[in-house]
């Protein structure tokens, strides 16, 4: 049992993004596994993918949840969004609202409209994590996968996969923001080129800590704006407020270079100056950069550089630290 089944906490803890072989290794120096085959569902995977389209789309099957099911939705909506105030950026909070999402599991379609008006973005629906270059494609081509199925009533605190709430609570609100939504699609137009060039493992580090977990510098102070601590109501009050993680100024080369846990709070959260700054670090030469980085060493999950602007040192007590 580790930290988090024990405190039965934290929502999320892997991203539908990630390769299974992967997560269960637990953290990104493991081996990428092969994308699963296509119509063939990766071992152990919860998603039904025997009715995905060929981009691994499906239907949403709206109708088919159950009020139980919405009434789950509604008690981790309530809960979640009590806590983003202070905690969040003020561009999620506002985004997530405009969206009226707290009475019951959304219809994709109905937000994608909303969507496609703001910023060119749509939803599609998925069944779980999907190869990495379709995931890349969507994302280069303005989609965002939404995975279909919600989690039991046992797992509220505690998730292996990403859900629909992860997908649709976490990500959905900065897809209106239309400099980070511009940078998510120039993120995927960067995965076939990392593919090729076998740098999945650097390209995945920049969505895991500057999608799935980043901050932002804001005039009130540090804020939450990532999926992965903004479904998860311990890892909120975590990044943000806990003394073990180091904050970390953003800067591309770290990022990339910079491992990461899976299965645990992060031990480095990385800032923004702004999402501008994201996008703009996203349109530069990443086969020059891949090149660079091969000949640098990894560097560890909590380490700490000289040329690092640190908001914050962590005092190198982690929440994973054995004691269950
Ligand atoms: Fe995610």
């Amino acid at each position: 049992m580790n930290r988090f089944q024990a405190e039965k906490t934290p929502s999320l803890v892997t991203d539908p993004h990630f390769s299974p072989a992967e997560r269960q290794n637990g953290n990104d120096s493991a081996q990428l596994a092969p994308s699963c085959a296509p119509k063939a569902p990766a071992p152990n995977l919860r998603g039904d993918y025997s009715h995905t389209h060929d981009d691994y789309t499906v239907d949403q099957n709206w109708e088919k949840y159950s009020a139980a099911e919405h009434a789950l939705w509604r008690e981790l909506y309530q809960r979640q969004s009590a806590i983003l105030p202070g905690m969040a950026a003020d561009d999620f909070i506002a985004n997530l609202a405009r969206m009226n999402a707290q009475d019951g599991i959304p219809k994709f379609d109905k937000i994608s409209g909303q969507l496609f008006t703001a910023t060119g973005w749509r939803l599609v629906a998925v069944p779980g994590l999907v190869p990495d270059d379709a995931f890349f494609n969507h994302l280069a081509n303005r989609r965002f996968p939404v995975t279909v199925w919600l989690r039991k009533p046992e797992e509220i605190d505690y998730l292996v996969e990403p859900d629909v709430f992860h997908d649709f609570f976490g990500h959905v609100p900065m897809l209106f923001d239309p400099v980070f939504a511009d940078y998510l699609a120039a993120y995927g137009a960067k995965g076939p080129e990392a593919i090729e060039h076998g740098s999945l493992k650097q390209l995945a580090r920049l969505y895991w800590y500057m999608v799935e977990f980043g901050l932002i510098k804001t005039t009130d102070g540090l804020r939450a704006y990532g999926a992965g601590m903004l479904s998860s109501k311990s890892e909120t009050l975590y990044c943000l407020s806990d003394p073990r993680p180091n904050r970390i100024g953003f800067a591309l080369e770290r990022v990339m270079r910079t491992d990461y846990k899976i299965d645990d709070f992060q031990k480095t959260y990385f800032v923004l100056e702004s999402y501008q700054q994201l996008f703009e670090a996203t349109l530069q030469d990443f086969e020059n950069l891949y090149t660079r980085l091969a000949s640098l060493p990894v560097i560890p999950p909590a380490g700490v550089l000289d040329s690092d602007r640190v908001y914050h040192f962590g005092n190198e007590g982690y929440a994973f630290d054995g004691t269950g």
